[in-house]
């Protein structure tokens, strides 16, 4: 998943700002929140120094993720201080990070007023009116209650400001605990919503103007929840229900998916269902059959390729992407060269790649052979490179290609809009076409992580 630093904001008199660390998931929390903020009465702002409720939602995910916290709460008890009790602010944590660490951030950072879970968001409400009269508040229970029939729906300004395309949670948590990862312990055991609690915030995002839907969760395709007729479904049902439900949506997609989970109904959907786009998400994480068993990724090397040749069976044009983690404990230069060679073997449109992290508390950081730094560096160069290649490679095919062009926002230049195509990839074009958009286009040139193209024609 992207990191994305995206701000929103909060009170009538009061306003408030989020600023957001991590997956997309964390960017859906926050738009969540804000939709609950802006319903308790809050206003949000873009300038944090405005702001009288500050929230930072946190990634826990690697080392990095979790120090930029440390060190924008420090700026932020610096404003705290200057603002004094005339106009005082109140600072949060909420996200993986509040999660994992609890009480332990107050005592860190005794600027903090607030320290909320993913799982109690839709306490928020009530734990700012405690905040208000100077209580602190740490919320990092396992609410028993689901926080999606307590959180508000976007009302329709909220939908509208979600733009051309929005996230959705379907599935959250995870119940797979690699070796190497903490989402079992920050996001808990893995919950999938029913269907029809996902098609009512679908058509309130799609009545608000949202043509592409993204479904999200830590395993999205191992989604198993309620379907309409009170059976459990698999992933795949849902995306053909979804589909035939929102007849006014344009296109479908979804992540992140685990290779174990990728059933025959959604190899069906890739082929059956025009709505969902070419693209696919598939981390593997390592080539290496030792270091996928250590990592306890459940499938080996093989398994993963002929997994490939079957998606690509089913949905030829579709864009491959993947996760990949050098120097995880043990790996040695054999099981590098089997992540170099699982690399040349599939060819990938895109991917993200990097250094182990040990995190307190998974199985790996305590594992023997724990890779050092310069060996990491020196791989992860490598990986990279063969992988940027590869992405070059693929934006280069795409030339002289007809695509179509979801638009989303105005470019740089005069007369330029931004869209993305079917592969998820951004496409600069010149039209007169509006934001929300689809326009056909031919693809005229390649830039290192973009498209250019020239329009063609309108979409039905
Ligand atoms: N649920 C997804 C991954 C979520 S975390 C899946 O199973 O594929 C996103 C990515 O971060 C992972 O795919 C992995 O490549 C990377 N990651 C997770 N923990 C990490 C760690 N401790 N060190 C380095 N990378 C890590
Ligand atoms: Fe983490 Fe593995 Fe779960 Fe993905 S499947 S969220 S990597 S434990
Ligand atoms: Fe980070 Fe939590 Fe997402 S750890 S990657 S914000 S699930």
């Amino acid at each position: 998943m992207i990191p994305e630093d995206k701000t929103t904001t909060a009170p009538a008199a009061r306003k408030f700002f989020i600023k957001t660390y991590g997956c997309q998931m964390n960017v859906y929390d926050s738009a969540r929140m804000s939709d609950s903020l802006s319903q308790s009465g809050y206003q949000p702002t873009e300038n944090v120094e405005e702001a009288d409720l500050v929230l930072l939602n946190t990634c826990h995910i690697r080392e990095k993720a979790d120090e930029k916290l440390y060190s924008d709460l420090g700026r932020l008890r610096r404003l705290q201080a200057e603002r004094g009790s005339g106009r005082p602010v109140k600072i949060g944590v909420t996200g993986c990070v509040a999660q994992a660490e609890g009480e332990e951030i107050l005592r860190r950072a005794p600027a903090v007023d607030l320290v909320v879970g993913p799982q109690t968001y839709h306490r928020l409400p009530q734990i700012l009116r405690q905040v208000a009269e100077g209580a602190k508040i740490v919320a990092t229970d396992y609410a028993a209650e689901d926080k999606f029939d307590h959180l508000p729906l976007p009302p329709a300004a909220a939908a509208r400001a979600r733009g051309v395309s929005a996230f959705l949670t379907v599935q959250e948590g995870c119940d797979k605990f690699c070796t190497f990862c903490v989402v079992p312990y920050t996001r808990g055991a893995e919950m999938s919503r029913p269907a029809e609690q996902i098609l009512r915030e679908a058509r309130q995002l799609v009545a608000g103007g949202v043509k592409e839907l993204t479904l999200l969760g830590q395993n999205v395709n191992g989604w198993h929840g309620r379907g309409e007729t009170g059976a459990e479904w698999d992933f795949g049902r849902l995306l053909f229900y979804l589909a035939k439900e929102l007849p006014e949506l344009r296109r479908l997609r979804y992540t992140t998916s685990h290779p174990r989970d990728m059933t025959d109904s959604l190899l069906a959907a890739h082929r059956d269902l025009p709505l969902l786009m070419p693209y696919l998400h598939l981390p593997v994480q390592s080539g290496s059959d030792r270091i996928l068993k250590a990592m306890n990724r459940r499938h080996k090397a093989d398994d993963y390729r002929r997994l490939v040749d079957s998606v690509r069976r089913a949905r030829p044009d579709i864009a491959l992407s993947g996760d990949f983690i050098v120097g995880f404990p043990g790996e040695d230069e054999q099981d590098f060269a089997a992540t170099m060679q699982l690399v040349a073997d599939i060819g990938y449109a895109a991917a993200y790649s990097f250094k182990y992290s040990p995190r307190a508390g998974t199985p790996g950081a305590v594992l023997p052979g724990q890779v050092a730094e310069n060996v990491k560096t020196a791989r992860l160069e490598q990986l990279q490179e063969r992988l940027g290649a590869q992405q070059t490679a693929f934006l280069h095919s795409k030339i002289g290609a007809d695509t179509d062009i979801l638009l989303e926002k105005p470019g740089r230049h005069s007369g330029q809009m931004i869209g993305r195509s079917p592969w998820l990839v951004p496409v600069a074009v010149q039209t007169r076409a509006a934001a929300g958009t689809m326009i056909k286009a031919a693809v005229t040139a390649a830039g290192r992580n973009s498209l250019i193209a020239r329009e063609s024609g309108r979409s039905a």
